[in-house]
């Protein structure tokens, strides 16, 4: 069934996305109509222009349509989350408090804590428990906006547990409204019983587990945790290559706790995006740029970890393409409230308003390869549509820690109203 949006004060379209990830100035063109409606056949848009103009080609359609008043209100295309840990087990609170008393995320992390304690949860939890824990976190994410979500493994670091995240990811995408798009991370940490044998845990990720996610279709990313006492960048190299001859494409949490060429290392490789970035070089944001690699922001992790957070400013002046997203995960980011991380990406990386739009739809979008299909309001496009309860976009973050969702539609169907779930 047809349904037509009417009335709305603006309309954020963000057109134009064939021309890929956007950069520089490019970031802020949020090509604005009003006095417009959106046309959506079905699972996609048909049509964003005034009434006129769609009446020229779309009167069958409209005759149809179900109406959607937006009066007062602004329309955008759906968020888009292209980096969580979605699928775990546990929680860790704890450790929180250990951070507040002065532990530091690593310190916790080596005593066998951070990663590890999660993935001993997450080993522990069966299936169902990790599938109805990510189905709620997952309509969270909903009511916020967010119609895309990536979601990485990395808390089984065997691959039992591996996989069972990963099929846990591949029922959500069949199951809940959201999307959801798989990223495999078995180096995500060296599991404690390997501890001394680091290369080893590195030749099974590549000998056994990656031939299996490629086989089993289970992943479209493979992403490495390179960091100082995690991977070193020859061990994220070597397993980023590998994923390459399997079809997988490369990610890499680069950067974050201590600066370790990661950044240099995605351009390097091709990585479609290098993410955190936090004490990421100047070299390395100077080789991104030429790359066009997609620098993957997350202010909610410097935010929770007290760290310093990464220099989106510049990254935007020196032509890295910017998105920007929650990493939710038990430890060092959770929360699912995109639109709380967008206001961190403008008070503290010095983001516009514009540009953090652009970074959480189009540009996000672009990080797990769906640059074609979802993060703007464009002909052909999925019908991911929020309608959101402000007068202006630039309301959006100025009333800042609240959720203007109203309205919510997912290939065409509303999943939201009046800010509940359908
Ligand atoms: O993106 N940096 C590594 N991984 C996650 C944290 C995972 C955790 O603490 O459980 C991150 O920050
Ligand atoms: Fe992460």
């Amino acid at each position: 069934m047809a349904k037509l949006i009417i009335n709305a004060n603006e309309i954020i379209t963000l057109r134009g996305s064939d021309k890929g990830p956007r950069t520089k100035e490019a970031m802020s063109e949020l090509a604005i109509l009003e006095n417009s409606c959106v046309l959506i056949d079905q699972d996609h848009i048909a049509a964003v222009g005034t009434l006129e103009e769609l009446q020229q080609d779309y009167s069958h359609l409209l005759e149809q349509a179900e109406v959607i008043d937006a009066a007062g209100k602004i329309v955008m295309p759906g968020l888009v989350d292209c980096h969580t840990h979605l699928v775990h087990g546990g929680t860790r609170e704890n450790e929180f408090n250990m951070r507040l008393n002065g532990a530091s995320y690593m310190e916790i992390m080596n005593a066998g804590g951070g990663i590890h304690s999660t993935a001993k949860s997450t080993r522990n939890a069966s299936f169902e428990e990790l599938y109805d824990k990510a189905y709620r976190h997952l309509n969270e994410f909903l009511k916020y906006g967010v119609t895309t979500v990536e979601a990485k493994s990395g808390y089984g670091l065997d691959w039992e547990h591996e996989k069972k995240q990963l099929e846990v990811a591949k029922k959500l995408q069949d199951t809940h409204a959201v999307d959801v798009i798989s990223t495999f991370m078995g180096a995500h940490a060296v599991p404690r019983e390997f501890k001394g044998r680091e290369d080893e845990f590195v030749d099974i990720i590549i000998h056994e587990m990656l031939p299996k996610v490629a086989e089993e279709k289970l992943a479209e990313f493979n992403d490495v945790f390179c960091e100082k006492g995690v991977f070193t960048p020859e061990q994220s190299r070597k397993i980023l290559e590998a994923g390459k001859q399997y079809g997988l494409t490369p990610k890499i949490h680069a950067d974050e706790i201590e600066p370790y060429e990661g950044s240099e290392l995605a351009a390097e490789v091709g990585a479609i995006s290098a993410e955190h970035l936090l004490v990421a070089s100047d070299e390395g944001i100077r080789r991104m740029a030429e790359a066009g690699t997609i620098g993957v922001l997350l202010p909610g992790t410097a935010f929770f970890l007290r760290a310093p957070f990464a220099r989106g400013r510049l990254m935007i002046d020196c032509g890295v393409p910017i998105a920007i997203s929650t990493d939710f995960n038990p430890g060092s980011s959770p929360t699912i409230s995109l639109p709380f991380i967008m206001n961190l990406a403008c008070m503290n990386m010095g983001l516009t308003l514009e540009e953090v739009l652009t970074a959480s739809t189009i540009n996000a979008a672009y990080a797990i390869n769906r640059g074609h299909l979802i993060g703007s309001l464009e002909p052909g496009k999925k019908a991911d549509i929020l309608i959101l309860n402000v007068s202006n976009y630039k309301q959006l973050q100025y009333y800042y820690g609240m959720n203007h969702t109203h309205m919510v539609l997912k290939n065409g169907e509303i999943v939201v109203k009046d800010a509940v779930l359908q």
